[in-house]
């Protein structure tokens, strides 16, 4: 039994890595297993959300009752938040989006060029979660993936993309984080001119999920 407590709420979760096509058969990429957006998306759909989840390539099952839609590239990601989220939806930002991607993609496989190495130029991404902050009136949660520092960078983010809540990750750490079916979050979010810091876990990336599912809520709510 679990207590419907998000009946009537759109909820909008992007997950996994993008891949940014650089030929037929190469890309770019991030290290993502999806896992963490999944069991999000997940156990929202199981507080009775309808739930939108935007998708990279993952080798995970689409959970039961959830709506996905499989993309590529950030472009595309983008293009699918947009058409799914609206003013009165939740968007949590949970995927690893590429950066940048090849300025060019090469119709054909290229060919190595002997022993000269490579120069290949990028360009930046559109920023999804900055669309969805600024744009989209969407109450929008973002991830922050980090390696040091992780308290101070994770504020600093929530002020550079405009967003009230942010959960952070040490990812240096092996135990938590990337593609482990565990993790521990930092939670900040601001409460008038406040920020709060909340802990979750370390627990099974199912467990966070649904304590981080019902603060999104209660923050949302107040
Ligand atoms: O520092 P960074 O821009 O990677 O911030 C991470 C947060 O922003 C995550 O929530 C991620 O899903 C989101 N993001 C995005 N579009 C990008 C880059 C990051 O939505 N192009």
């Amino acid at each position: 039994f679990y207590p419907k407590t998000l009946d009537g709420q759109h909820w909008v979760i992007t997950a996994g890595p993008t891949v940014e096509a650089i030929d037929p058969v190469r890309y770019l990429a991030n290290r993502s297993s999806g896992k963490m957006g999944y069991a999000i998306a997940e156990a929202a759909a199981r507080a009775g959300a309808k739930v939108t989840l935007i998708s990279g390539p993952v080798c995970l099952a689409t959970p039961f009752g959830v709506n996905r839609v499989s993309v590529e590239s950030a472009q595309s990601m983008l293009d699918g938040v947009k058409d799914a989220v609206s003013g009165e939806s939740v968007f949590v930002s949970c995927a690893a989006v590429a950066d940048y991607k090849p300025k060019e993609v090469a119709s054909e496989k290229m060919k190595k060029s002997g022993d000269d190495g490579l120069v290949m130029e990028l360009t930046q991404n559109p920023d999804i979660l900055k669309w969805a902050a600024q744009e989209s009136g969407a109450f929008c949660v973002g991830f922050a993936a980090e390696t040091q520092n992780v308290s101070e960078y994770a504020k600093a983010k929530m002020e550079r993309k405009g967003i009230t809540m942010i959960c952070a990750n040490d990812v240096s750490r092996c135990d938590i984080g990337f593609s482990c079916d565990d993790n521990e979050l930092q939670v900040f979010y601001r409460d008038n001119n406040d920020v709060k810091q909340q802990a979750i876990g370390p627990a099974s990336k199912s467990l966070v999920a649904e304590e981080l599912i019902q603060l999104i809520d209660k923050v949302r709510q107040s």
